[in-house]
């Protein structure tokens, strides 16, 4: 076991964790603060990083003794990293969505959520109670003016980004329907045609799916304006999470998976719980012409895919014919029964997350799969400059043991080049989120120079910590407390100054 610096003195046994240090994350978020100092416990803050490292999840898992079913239907809280000539301030603000204000007033859950939290009253009170509850919980990035808290069912809520006060519900200046679904994914290319856009998705589900693909202006006057817009319709239920660009092309993959919504309308489950994999499904890659790119207006290519799921993927660029995806695949879809406490699940009853890739090509209808990494990961990303390109470097939150799933405890930078791989473990005490990748604001450095910032657990103290790290050789710059107890979360993007 490698040492961190969340290692006791005291423990001698080799266990990577105890479930209790694990779930003692799970609590509410009581404080809301205004550019809080942090507690500088180790090392200093690199005077180059100056921008906000913004932060998104549940923030309420507790109301009036009753627990959610599961984290995702906790309520967004966004917390806000400012960097600043070394040092670091924190403000943090729950998302005043329509049904967090409702909730407050009555202190008590008054909707349901997808992943089965249901209101008091039993069966009766749930069925065919088929609201849903926009937790904004999920995503937090910058368009423009605004600072979008997502949550992939329904529109995006608008937040002032330096006071973190919400604006409300966001069309995106008249883009979207009301409540149209509007992916907690965005991915930025960093200019494969001349100008940074950032590129999203919708998706309608159903017997027949479509997925809108938007394309938006981040730069200069235009920011936030969309640049280009096309619908596209496929067979079957889609449920997509994310996706990955190349210059030319948006990918999708549509996992084998179908969903059953009577127990949802009969108020027994909650949607996402109504979700199995089809075992020998026919899991497919929706490769969709990108508006910006050389094949724009063309019709979209459907390609066999591996069996699995796939929440998340790291990156995808385009070689020759070929295209290649990085992705993290899990042998099942992973949800939590309406009879299990998500604080207890069991780590080893859960397929694990398991990095690899497929080298796609749509002109012959073929896939080739390998696998990069065993380990159990999620969170993963590349240079952000290099997103939809060929990468060599990426960071990922890992397990702590090699084999199996198991809490994320370790973040790892993986050569894609040669697998090597350099690791830093908060194990046994600590929990990590999502690491983010920062490079170094310079044109003249290589593609891992900058820092990985994260927030851990600390069961130790109960407390979260925000950890910096060097990106090339995960040495520790800077450990700083957080005034605040942040349960685990979701995900986050830096902005820069
Ligand atoms: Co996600």
């Amino acid at each position: 076991m490698p040492t961190s610096y969340l290692t006791t003195a005291t423990s001698t046994e080799h266990k990577s964790f105890d479930k209790e240090d694990w779930s003692s994350a799970y609590c509410n978020v009581e404080k809301e603060l205004n550019n809080a100092e942090l507690n500088l416990s180790k090392g200093s803050i690199p005077k180059d990083l100056s921008g906000t490292f913004y932060r998104n999840g549940p923030g309420r898992l507790e109301r009036g003794g009753k627990w959610v079913h599961h984290p995702f239907d906790g309520d967004g809280m966004i917390a806000a990293f400012k960097f600043k000539n070394g040092n670091v301030s924190l403000t943090n603000r729950f998302i005043r969505t329509k049904e967090w204000e409702e909730e407050e007033k009555e202190q008590k859950f008054l909707y349901r959520g997808v992943f089965g939290t249901q209101k008091e009253g039993g069966v009766l009170a749930n069925a065919f109670d088929v609201r849903l509850k926009n937790i904004a919980n999920t995503h937090v990035v910058k368009l423009g003016q605004e600072l979008l808290a997502l949550w992939e069912a329904s529109s995006p809520y608008a937040v002032n980004p330096n006071t973190l006060e919400t604006i409300g519900i966001s069309n995106l200046k008249g883009v979207l329907k009301k409540d149209e679904a509007f992916s907690a994914h965005p991915h930025f290319d960093p200019g494969h045609h001349e100008e940074p856009r950032m590129v999203t998705f919708g998706v309608k589900t159903g017997p027949k799916s479509t997925i809108r693909l938007m394309e938006f202006s981040t730069e200069g006057k235009k920011a936030g304006s969309l640049l280009s817009d096309r619908k596209d319709s496929f067979k079957g239920f889609a449920f997509l999470h994310d996706f990955a660009i190349t210059p030319n092309w948006a990918i999708f993959l549509q996992n084998a998976i179908s969903f059953n919504p009577l127990p949802f309308l009969l108020g027994q489950k909650g949607a996402a719980q109504c979700l199995a994999s089809q075992k020998n499904g026919a899991p497919k890659f929706l490769l969709i012409p990108r508006d910006s790119g050389k094949f724009a207006g063309e019709s979209p290519t459907t390609v066999d895919a591996p069996q699995g799921f796939v929440f998340h993927h790291l990156n995808a660029w385009e070689e020759n014919e070929n295209i290649n995806v990085d992705s993290i695949y899990y042998e099942d879809f992973p949800s939590i029964g309406p009879d299990d406490d998500f604080r207890q699940i069991d780590f080893d009853r859960l397929p694990e997350g398991i990095l690899k890739r497929c080298q796609i090509n749509p002109n012959k209808n073929k896939f080739t799969a390998t696998t990069l990494s065993k380990q159990c990961c999620e969170f993963a990303m590349v240079n952000p400059l290099l997103e939809g390109k060929k990468a060599r470097f990426s960071w990922m939150a890992t397990a702590e043991k090699k084999e199996g799933n198991g809490p994320l405890q370790v973040i790892k930078k993986l050569d894609l080049f040669n697998n090597e791989e350099i690791i830093w473990s908060a194990a046994p005490r600590g929990f990590i989120g999502e690491p983010i990748f920062i490079p170094l604001n310079s044109s003249k450095v290589s593609e891992d120079q900058g820092w990985v910032i994260v927030l851990v657990w600390n069961s130790i103290r109960s407390g979260t910590d925000l950890v910096i790290l060097d990106a090339k050789d995960l040495s520790e710059k800077a450990i700083l407390e957080v005034p605040i107890s942040i349960p685990h979360g979701l995900h986050g993007s830096w902005v820069e100054e």
